[in-house]
C-alpha cells in the first residue's frame, strides 16, 4: 500500500477558453493547414481564428498565404539569436503578443523548448503526417516508405518536451500505393490531415481538452 507520502500522479487538467478562440499558428513551410484552416474560419460559425502567423523562416509560403488572408506576421530567426534558448524565449514573446488561447504547429519544423512549453503548456498542437508513435520527426513521409509500411496517416496532438510524442486528439488513415514517392504520399496525407485539423481544432475550441497522463480527450 503506498504510504501518504508517495508521488501521487498528476491530476487530469482541463482546458477550455471561450470562442471563437484565437489561434496563432507557427509554419515553416507551404501553409496548405494554415490555408485550410483560413478557409474554414470563412464560416461565421467556425469557432476559432487565427489572428496571428509566425514562422522560423522569412521565405515560408505560409507567410504569403497569411498576408493574403489580411492575418498578421511575425518572423523570428533562430540566425538572429546567440542561441536556441534566446530563440526559443523570442518566440514565446512573439506569441504572448497576440494572446492566443492555442498555438497550432501547422507545419513547423522546429522543436519548441522549454521556454515556450512551460508558457503554453498544454495549449500547443501540432500536425504531423505519419501515425504516431511511429515515424516521428522530420522525415515521416519518408520513413514510414521506406519501412515498407501498408498504411500511414497523419495525426494532431499535443505538444510536450519530446519529439512528436505528447498525447493524441486525433488521427486518419492513409493507405500507401504501390507507385507512391514520397512526395505523391505526402500530397495524399495532406488532403487528410487538412481535414482532420479543421475538424479538430473545431472541437477542441468548442468544447477544450481534458488530458489525463497520456490519454487526451476532446471535452469530457
Ligand atoms: C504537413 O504535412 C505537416 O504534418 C508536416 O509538414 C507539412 C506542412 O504542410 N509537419 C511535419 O513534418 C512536422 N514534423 P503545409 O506547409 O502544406 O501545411
Amino acid at each position: 500500500m503506498p504510504s501518504q507520502d508517495a508521488p501521487q500522479p498528476p491530476a487530469p487538467s482541463r482546458t477550455t477558453v471561450p470562442h471563437p478562440a484565437r489561434l496563432a499558428v507557427l509554419v515553416s513551410g507551404t501553409g496548405s493547414n494554415l490555408a485550410a484552416l483560413l478557409a474554414a474560419q470563412s464560416e461565421p460559425d467556425y469557432p476559432a481564428r487565427v489572428v496571428a502567423v509566425i514562422s522560423d523562416k522569412p521565405d515560408a509560403g505560409g507567410l504569403e498565404v497569411a498576408r493574403a488572408a489580411g492575418v498578421a506576421t511575425v518572423v523570428v530567426r533562430p540566425a538572429d539569436f546567440p542561441d536556441r534558448a534566446a530563440w526559443d524565449a523570442a518566440l514565446a514573446r512573439a506569441v504572448d503578443a497576440v494572446d492566443p488561447a492555442w498555438v497550432v504547429c501547422a507545419g513547423f519544423m522546429r522543436i519548441l523548448g522549454p521556454a515556450f512549453l512551460g508558457r503554453y503548456a498544454g495549449r500547443v498542437l501540432n500536425t504531423h503526417p505519419a501515425l504516431l508513435p511511429s515515424f516521428p520527426g522530420a522525415h515521416a513521409v519518408r520513413d514510414a516508405l521506406a519501412h515498407g509500411v501498408a498504411v500511414t496517416g497523419c495525426t494532431l496532438h499535443l505538444v510536450d518536451e519530446g519529439v512528436d510524442t505528447g498525447p493524441i486528439l486525433a488521427q486518419r488513415a492513409v493507405d500507401v500505393l504501390p507507385d507512391d514517392d514520397e512526395t505523391s504520399l505526402h500530397e495524399r496525407i495532406k488532403v487528410a490531415e487538412r481535414a482532420m485539423l479543421v475538424e479538430t481544432i473545431a472541437a477542441v475550441a468548442r468544447r477544450g481538452v481534458r488530458v489525463d497522463g497520456r490519454r487526451a480527450r476532446i471535452g469530457g
